[in-house]
């Protein structure tokens, strides 16, 4: 196995930056942290040094409005049409990585291939740029899910249901182009503002995107786990391969996180999360205060979404989507009159909206990642939550 493992400390203790120089005698860590906090230079630095840097005589950047693990997101101004746009720019340190740089194209290319209402429109590409590699999309007003949970807590089963419907549409166009997300997170959806219709959703972030056509090498099978633990389904933590059935388990934790204001795996570990994964099922949302009076099709629907085996769950967008108008139907007929959301949890205790990509994770699994447990042990922790919980 050829495994790459992920610098040690390449994050400023103090604001999590990314370092622009990565590991060795540059690192964030070995200063202590980002040029903020007495380091070396990171990646929102490098974004606010580029603020009215013009691109190609074409855009001007303006702003910044994320900086995550893929690339800075800039509001921006094209010149042509005298509009505002969305700009992802790749960081000067990874122009000089050969996969970074093929990653950053790939995110463009897949949003090439799709045209969906719910999905950010690709508006003009420019990643062979020797520089700065960017790519240009419509500017979205609006807040993710993540923000959404975070401030008003879970949201009741019809409102996630609506929203999740969109989501799954936007993923059934994604996977009929040949385009499996492989990060589906609450990060990486958002509601729009002032639109017409109340929480219309836009699905983003296509960065670690897999293209149907790619060679099969493209696919990081027993290498790199590329998306979010907390999301991601079991057969990306293990390096099988993936397909669809991936994303719709990632939205079945999306669903439960709206729900909930939690994930159905939850641990301060990365690694723990994971092995739990692999070793139990997920926990069912009839265990969830306040599910009383939720719809059985609704409990049923999460729960076939996280199936830890692919071929348990819907076989595609399509037979997901007639799950979910089932719940959406089952809700109509008579449970939505005492539909609640369960007690939210104290704003303490709900998890904090991170920056986004934050939690991202590309591990060498086969090397840190501790065995799952065997079945009998799962079933053994099982019965025991069962007998927590009785
Ligand atoms: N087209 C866009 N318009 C407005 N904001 C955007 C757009 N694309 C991304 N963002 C914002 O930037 C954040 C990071 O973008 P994303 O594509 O998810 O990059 P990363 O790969 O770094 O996670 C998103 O969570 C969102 O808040
Ligand atoms: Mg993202």
């Amino acid at each position: 196995m050829t495994g790459r493992a992920r610098p040690p400390h390449d994050r400023c203790r103090q604001c999590r930056s990314r370092a622009v120089t990565g590991s060795g005698s540059g690192s964030v860590a070995s200063a202590g942290g980002c040029p903020d906090h007495g380091g070396a230079p990171c990646l929102a630095v490098e974004g606010r040094t580029l603020i009215e840097r013009e691109l190609e005589g074409r855009y001007t950047l303006l702003e910044v409005i994320a900086t995550g693990g893929m690339g800075t997101i800039f509001r921006a101004r094209q010149h042509a049409t005298g509009r505002d746009v969305a700009i992802k720019l790749l960081p000067t340190v990874k122009v000089r990585r050969e996969h970074a740089l093929q990653q950053f194209a790939g995110e463009a290319s897949a949003l090439a291939r799709l045209s969906d209402p719910h999905i950010v429109t690709l508006l003009d590409a420019a990643c062979a740029q020797a520089e700065l590699p960017y790519f240009v999309m419509e500017l979205l007003r609006g807040t993710t899910l993540r923000e959404l949970v975070a401030r008003e807590g879970p949201l009741a089963p019809a409102r996630a249901l609506a929203i999740t419907a969109q989501v799954l549409d936007a993923l059934g166009h994604a996977h009929a182009a040949g385009v499996v997300h492989r990060d589906v997170k609450p990060e990486n959806v958002m509601l729009l503002d002032g639109y017409r219709h109340r929480d219309f959703v836009k699905v983003l972030d296509f960065g670690v995107a897999w293209l149907r056509s790619s060679a099969p090498e493209a696919q990081p099978r027993d290498e790199l786990l590329v998306g979010t633990p907390s999301c991601i389904a079991p057969e990306q933590i293990t390096g099988a391969a993936i397909d669809p059935r991936a994303d719709l388990y990632a939205l079945g934790s999306v669903l439960f996180y709206l729900l909930a204001g939690q994930y159905p795996f939850e641990d301060a570990s990365a690694h723990a999360l994971m092995r739990d994964k692999l070793g139990r099922a997920a926990p069912r949302l009839s265990t969830l205060a306040g599910s009383e009076a939720w719809p059985v099709e609704l409990d049923e629907l999460v729960a076939s979404l996280l199936e830890r085996a692919p071929d348990d769950r819907p076989a595609d967008a399509d037979a997901a989507r007639a799950l979910l108008d089932g719940a959406i139907a089952a809700l109509d007929r008579g449970c939505s009159a005492h539909a609640t959301t369960p007690t939210p949890a104290p704003a303490s205790a709900l998890p904090r909206p991170g920056r986004p990509d934050r939690d991202r994770t590309t591990l060498d699994v086969g090397r840190s990642l501790p065995p799952p447990r065997a079945a009998g042990e799962a079933e053994g922790l099982e019965a025991a939550e069962r007998a927590r919980r009785a």
